[in-house]
């Protein structure tokens, strides 16, 4: 059975979410406020790089199933489920999360339900949000208490967009008593193909729901800053943290995946959550609990500034005049999202400190352009290491990765290259007469 579906944003989240509920066979418009992004998804155009998804849209604007549009009320008009996809980022000098735009979604579109509805929510919001939320889409909609809001949190990685949202680990849904049998129902309806494939589907009150989000990131971040805690440790014990890694990965309890050091986490999401995750804690009375994220968003921080610090010794104790090249802009390999990205954050430091920074990224560029619009932008890797002193690889795109070192001897003033990801094979760079430099690495 399809769903007649509205998706509100359609940024990373949104884009994909309504591209992938078409593919389900549903009947999807997507909306947003910005009518350049509109413009480009109405032609085709994925407005940025998620490996796959602009065949899934395309194919469903072509077989009718997918539209967009700026307004709401052909989208009230035509659905009977609304997601809400759009952005919860952190609010300007404060760590709490900004919530105009998830506000302003229920504001809009609610006093135009006039039969009944399920609002589900995606956006990742502090806890009680969606309770406060439900309340106000009852009170200025005409449907009244026939308006019904459950949340149902995203788990979607950049860069795997499509399979985790066609094929995720689980599917979340928080409701409140009075609404839960609805909103469920709904849910059922608009993910049965996932659920007839044996998806986990847990089924909770709105609070745990919103919490069940914010604790992954921060269970995330806690493993991504305990990592490059213990690479400070190999530092300063001459001991090696790759080595370290594989070696208490292999307990399943702890397991291999998100232990590389490096120049630490970056995004749309984990900094952002964590920080409105201490915040609302705050205002619940429960700070304590969560001061030890604090101490990650510490490490994190401290880990690209070591990274400048690594780059400044390998060149003699000083930037100043230097050449740098830096590869990766993007906070992942796979995405060009450059929000709060390590890579662009200590291409800037270095810059400050007096280098000349050249910058190759695969997708990143223009995003990086406009918000770092003083470093310099190369076409490709050969030309960003153009008489470079050191070349840093910042972000672990697979062609960084398996690069050959003698494709840029050549190019280089200096062999000498930091890995900032633990993503390349430091036998094969030395091999080729590389210095070569990792973060808590011998
Ligand atoms: N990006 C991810 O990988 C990811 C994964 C899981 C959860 N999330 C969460 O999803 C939410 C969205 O993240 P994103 O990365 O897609 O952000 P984004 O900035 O890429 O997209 C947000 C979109 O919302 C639109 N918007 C703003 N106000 C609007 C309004 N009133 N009506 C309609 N559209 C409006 C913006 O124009 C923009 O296109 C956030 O809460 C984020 O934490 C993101």
């Amino acid at each position: 059975m399809s769903s007649r579906i509205a998706v509100f944003g359609t940024g990373y989240l949104g884009a994909t979410h309504a591209a992938c509920m078409a593919e389900l066979g549903h009947e999807v418009i997507g909306v947003d406020v910005d009518e350049s992004k509109l413009a480009k998804l109405e032609s085709g155009e994925v407005p940025f790089y998620e490996p796959g998804l602009d065949e899934v849209l395309k194919r469903n604007i072509a077989n009718g199933r997918l539209r967009f549009s700026s307004s709401y009320e052909e989208a009230a008009e035509f659905a009977d489920v609304y997601f809400i996809g759009v952005g919860t980022p952190q609010k300007k000098g404060e760590f709490a999360a900004d919530l105009k735009y998830v506000d302003a979604v229920i504001e809009t579109l609610a006093p135009l339900l006039r039969r009944p509805a399920v609002i589900l929510g995606k956006s990742t919001v502090p806890v009680g949000t969606a309770q406060r939320l439900a309340a106000r889409a009852k009170e200025l909609a005409p449907a009244g208490a026939e308006v019904e809001l459950g949340w149902n949190p995203e788990f979607l990685r950049e860069g795997y967009a499509i399979q985790d949202t066609l094929h995720p680990d689980r599917i979340v849904l928080g409701a409140d008593s009075a609404s839960s049998e609805r909103v469920e129902q709904v849910a059922r309806e608009v993910y049965a193909k996932l659920l007839a494939e044996g998806i986990p589907f847990l089924i909770t009150d709105l609070a745990t729901s919103e919490l069940v989000k914010t604790a992954a990131n921060a269970f995330l971040a806690t493993k991504i800053s305990f990592i490059n805690a213990m690479a400070e440790v190999c530092e300063a014990a001459g001991a090696d943290v790759a080595t370290l890694a594989d070696a208490i990965g292999h307990d399943v309890r702890i397991g291999r995946r998100f232990l590389n050091a490096g120049i630490g986490f970056g995004g749309g999401c984990l900094p952002k959550d964590i920080r409105a995750f201490m915040a609302r804690a705050g205002e619940l009375g429960a700070d304590q609990a969560l001061t030890f994220l604090r101490e990650v968003d510490a490490i994190n921080m401290r880990s690209r500034t070591r990274m400048v610090e690594v780059a400044r010794e390998a060149v003699g104790g000083s930037l100043l005049g230097s050449r740098v090249a830096v590869l990766g802009a993007a906070f992942k390999p796979d995405s060009d999202d450059v929000r709060d990205s390590p890579a662009l954050n200590i291409a800037g430091q270095i810059q400050l400190q007096g280098a000349s920074v050249s910058v190759f990224d695969p997708k990143a560029m223009a995003n990086s352009r406009a918000i770092f619009p003083t470093l310099t932008y190369a076409t490709d890797i050969e030309e960003a290491c153009q008489g470079a002193d050191v070349v840093l690889v910042l972000t672990e795109w697979k062609q960084f990765r398996e690069l050959n070192p003698n494709s840029i001897s050549g190019q280089v003033r200096e062999k000498r290259i930091i890995d900032g990801r633990n993503c390349l094979d430091a036998a094969r760079w030395r091999a080729a007469g590389w210095e070569f430099h990792g973060l808590g690495r011998k």
